[in-house]
C-alpha cells in the first residue's frame, strides 16, 4: 500500500491492519466492566460500604490464582467509592495502595507504606521496628479520616507478619484515634492464607473473598469484550477465540493468559502480513508462550531442581509417567552418576520433585495410600516435552543425556 508518503518500502510499513486498538490487550488496560465477577464485586462493595456510613471499611482477604481478576476488581470498586467520596461530605477517604512484592517483612512493608503516603523521597531505614511503625502512624494520622490500605501480593511478607496485625488494630490500640483504618489483602498463594498465624488471621479477616479460576466460557466471554475493541471488524475467525479461552482455561483459568494468547496470535498474523488471525497463529502463540514460560522458570532452577526435572523428562520420553517418587529417584541416580555429581538421599529429591511441581514443571499427584497410612507421590511433565528438551539442551553440562533423551522421544513418537 502506498500512501504517497514516500514510506511503502520501509519494512516498519506493514500492508495489513489487524488491530483497532491494540493497547486494549496490554497488561495494564483497565477493563471498564467485569460481568463474570458481579458476585465478589458485590461482597467488596458490602465490606467497603460502612465507610461511606462513618466507620471503618471491614478487612477484607482475597485470594485466588494468578490472573483471576482479583487486582482489577479491587481497583474497579475503589474508583467507585473514591468517585462516590468526591461527591459527598459523609466520606473522606485516603486509599493507599501497594504491591507487597520484594517486601519481604513487616518491617519493609511499613518503609514502603511511609514513602508511598509521602509520595516522594527514599524509603526510611537504619531504625527498629517499632519506631519504623509509629514513622507509619505519624504518616497515616496525615491522611483522610478513612484509610484503606491495599496491600496486593500480601504473600510476600511471608511469616513476618506483625504489621498485618497491628495496622487493623491501630485505632483499638490507641495509634489513630481519629481515624478509621481497615486493610485489604490480596495474594495468590493459597498456602500463605492457610499458615497465617491465628492473631493475625483474627486481626485481618472480617470477610475473605475466593476468586475461582475461569472456565472456558467465562474467559470467551472476556475475550469477546476485549476483541470488539481490540481488534478490527471481522479479522479474527471463528475458532480463535474459543481457542484461547480453551487453551487459558486447560491451564489455570487464567483471564492474563488468555488475553496474552489473543494478543500473541494477532501480532503473529501481522507480523506474517495475514489479514487474518487464524486457530495456526494461536498454536504458534501458546508455543511460544509456554517456551518463554519454561524459559523464564529454568533460570531459576538450583542444579538438584534440574537434575529432578531431567530425571522426569527422562522417563517422559520413555512414556513411563506417573511415576512414583521411587522411580524417579532410580532415573535420578543414573544421571547423577553419569554426571559424576553429588547425590541426594531419596527425601530430598522428593522436596524437589514438589518444589518442581509448585513452580509448574510438574504435575504432582497425591495418592493416598489407604490401609499402610500415609501419602505417596507420583509425577510427571506439566511443560511442554519437545521445548522443555529444546531448552535443557541449551545447558552444555547436561547437553548430551537431553541429546540421547531426544533420540529416544523421536523414536517413541513424542517430539
Ligand atoms: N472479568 C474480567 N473481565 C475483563 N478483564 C479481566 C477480567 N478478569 C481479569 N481480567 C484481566 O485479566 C488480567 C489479569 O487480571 P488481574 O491482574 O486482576 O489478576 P489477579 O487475580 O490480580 O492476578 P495475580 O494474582 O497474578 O496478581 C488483567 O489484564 C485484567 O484486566
Ligand atoms: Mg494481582
Amino acid at each position: 500500500m502506498d500512501d504517497g508518503t514516500g514510506i511503502a518500502n520501509n519494512p516498519y510499513g506493514s500492508t495489513v491492519e489487524i488491530f483497532a486498538d491494540e493497547s486494549v490487550l496490554k497488561e495494564d488496560w483497565q477493563p471498564e466492566e467485569l460481568p463474570e465477577r458481579e458476585d465478589e464485586l458485590e461482597e467488596i462493595r458490602n465490606s467497603l460500604a460502612p465507610a461511606t456510613r462513618g466507620v471503618n471499611a471491614h478487612n477484607l482477604f482475597l485470594y485466588g490464582k494468578t490472573g483471576q481478576g482479583k487486582t482489577v476488581a479491587i481497583d474497579h470498586e475503589l474508583d467507585l467509592l473514591k468517585e462516590f467520596a468526591s461527591g459527598t461530605e459523609k466520606l473522606e477517604l485516603s486509599v493507599v495502595k501497594t504491591s507487597a512484592n520484594n517486601q519481604s517483612t513487616s518491617y519493609q512493608l511499613a518503609a514502603h507504606l511511609i514513602k508511598e503516603i509521602r509520595g516522594t523521597g527514599k524509603k526510611p531505614s537504619g531504625i527498629d521496628q517499632q519506631s519504623m511503625f509509629d514513622l507509619l502512624y505519624d504518616e497515616l494520622r496525615s491522611l483522610n479520616e478513612t484509610i484503606i490500605i491495599v496491600v496486593d501480593e500480601i504473600d510476600s511478607i511471608g511469616s513476618n507478619d506483625d504489621l498485618l496485625y497491628e495496622l487493623p488494630r491501630a485505632r483499638k490500640n490507641g495509634h489513630l484515634e481519629d481515624h478509621w483504618i481497615s486493610v485489604i489483602g490480596i495474594s495468590n498463594d493459597l498456602e500463605f492464607r492457610d499458615n497465617l498465624s491465628p492473631k493475625v488471621k483474627d486481626s485481618l479477616y472480617d470477610s475473605e473473598i475466593e476468586f475461582a479460576p475461569y472456565n472456558a466460557n467465562q474467559l470467551t466471554s472476556i475475550l469477546e469484550r476485549r476483541a470488539e475493541r481490540a481488534f478490527i471488524d471481522g479479522v479474527l475467525t471463528d475458532d480463535v477465540i474459543p481457542l484461547c479461552a480453551a487453551f487459558a482455561a486447560q491451564d489455570e483459568g487464567s483471564a492474563r493468559q488468555a488475553i496474552r494468547l489473543l494478543y500473541k496470535a494477532g501480532e503473529i498474523a501481522l507480523n506474517n502480513e495475514q489479514e487474518t488471525v487464524e486457530e495456526s497463529h494461536v498454536r504458534e502463540a501458546r508455543d511460544i508462550l509456554e517456551r518463554k514460560r519454561i524459559e523464564e522458570g529454568m533460570r531459576s532452577l538450583t542444579t538438584q531442581d534440574q537434575f529432578a526435572l531431567l530425571s522426569v523428562v527422562a522417563l517422559e520420553t520413555a512414556e513411563e509417567t506417573p511415576a512414583r517418587t521411587r522411580q524417579v529417584y532410580q532415573k535420578y541416580k543414573s544421571i547423577v552418576t553419569r554426571l559424576d555429581s553429588n547425590q541426594l538421599v531419596e527425601r530430598r529429591v522428593r522436596d524437589h520433585l514438589q518444589s518442581l511441581g509448585m513452580q509448574g514443571f510438574l504435575i504432582a499427584e497425591t495418592r493416598n495410600r489407604g490401609i499402610q497410612g500415609g501419602n505417596h507421590y507420583r509425577f510427571e511433565l506439566k511443560t511442554d516435552l519437545e521445548a522443555t528438551l529444546e531448552i535443557l539442551s541449551e545447558d552444555s553440562r547436561i547437553d548430551e543425556i537431553v541429546a540421547d533423551l531426544v533420540d529416544i522421544a523421536t523414536a517413541n513418537g513424542l517430539v
